[in-house]
């Protein structure tokens, strides 16, 4: 039994609460993700053309409304350790097409072929560290060559990030623990994938959202509390 399942039914509810703080609701924290790699697929001609999402560690399905909303291109596969959490994904989305979900028994990713496009968001610092490496070589060969991951994680640099996690994530989950920046990119490297530079994201409250403009020109300073590592499989 996985970790989450304990919680797939209240997920959404533990993560309104976590997040209150910092001014914003768990859907902004969904929908920004998926707005930075709309954005770089369409920059990779991705828009034009259908192709496959994986969406590794979908827990509860949160992110595939945004993903299916801002990617219609995509056809695109949820995958979850968590039985549970998947089976709350499948109730809640079941009217969106084109979006199927699969419970990870050990067993690989099921597909019909590659995948051009990967996702990971708040998972890595959720997967026991000797079995990072496993988790990101599995993601690997389910994608096509020159096909590209798109990692999400919680910055341990940032303080306001380091007291959520503390106060939450901590606290359920005793092999939690955040990974900071260089870290996910030498694991990224030591897989087998060509890493770009972490682009760092969120450095200002809800309550400052009016700032939010000039976060795009703050990408390279590692303070955000959220980054971002896209990696290529060469
Ligand atoms: C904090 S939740 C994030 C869910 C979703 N990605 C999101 O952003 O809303 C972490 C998820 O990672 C899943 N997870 C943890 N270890 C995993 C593994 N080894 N393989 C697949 N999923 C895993 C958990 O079951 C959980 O659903």
């Amino acid at each position: 039994v996985s970790t989450f399942d304990r919680f797939a039914r209240n997920y959404n509810e533990g993560h309104e609460k976590a997040v209150r703080a910092t001014g914003y609701s768990p859907a902004f924290f969904h929908e920004y993700k998926v707005l930075e790699v709309a954005a770089r697929l369409e920059r990779e001609g991705f828009a034009s053309r259908g192709f496959k999402l994986l969406n590794y560690g979908c827990g509860v399905g949160e992110c595939d409304r945004f993903l299916r909303r801002h990617l219609p291109a995509a056809r695109i596969l949820g995958v979850d350790v968590s039985a549970e959490s998947i089976a709350v994904a499948r109730e809640s989305n079941q009217d969106l097409p084109d979006l199927s979900y699969c419970h990870l028994d050990g067993s690989s990713v099921p597909s019909d072929g590659k995948f051009e496009v990967a996702f990971i968001a708040n998972v890595l610092h959720h997967v026991r560290r000797d079995l990072r490496p496993g988790v990101l070589a599995s993601i690997r060969d389910t994608l096509a060559p020159g096909g590209l991951l798109f990692v999400f994680e919680l910055n341990p640099y940032n303080p306001g990030t380091q007291w959520i996690a503390y106060q939450n994530d901590y606290k359920f989950d005793k092999d939690a623990s955040l990974l900071r920046p260089g870290l996910t990119t030498r694991l990224l490297a030591d897989t087998g994938f060509v890493p770009e530079a972490p682009r760092h994201h969120i450095f200002f409250p809800g309550q400052l959202s009016r700032l939010r403009g000039l976060e795009k020109h703050m990408e390279k300073l590692p303070l955000g509390a959220h980054y971002s590592v896209v990696a290529r499989v060469p």
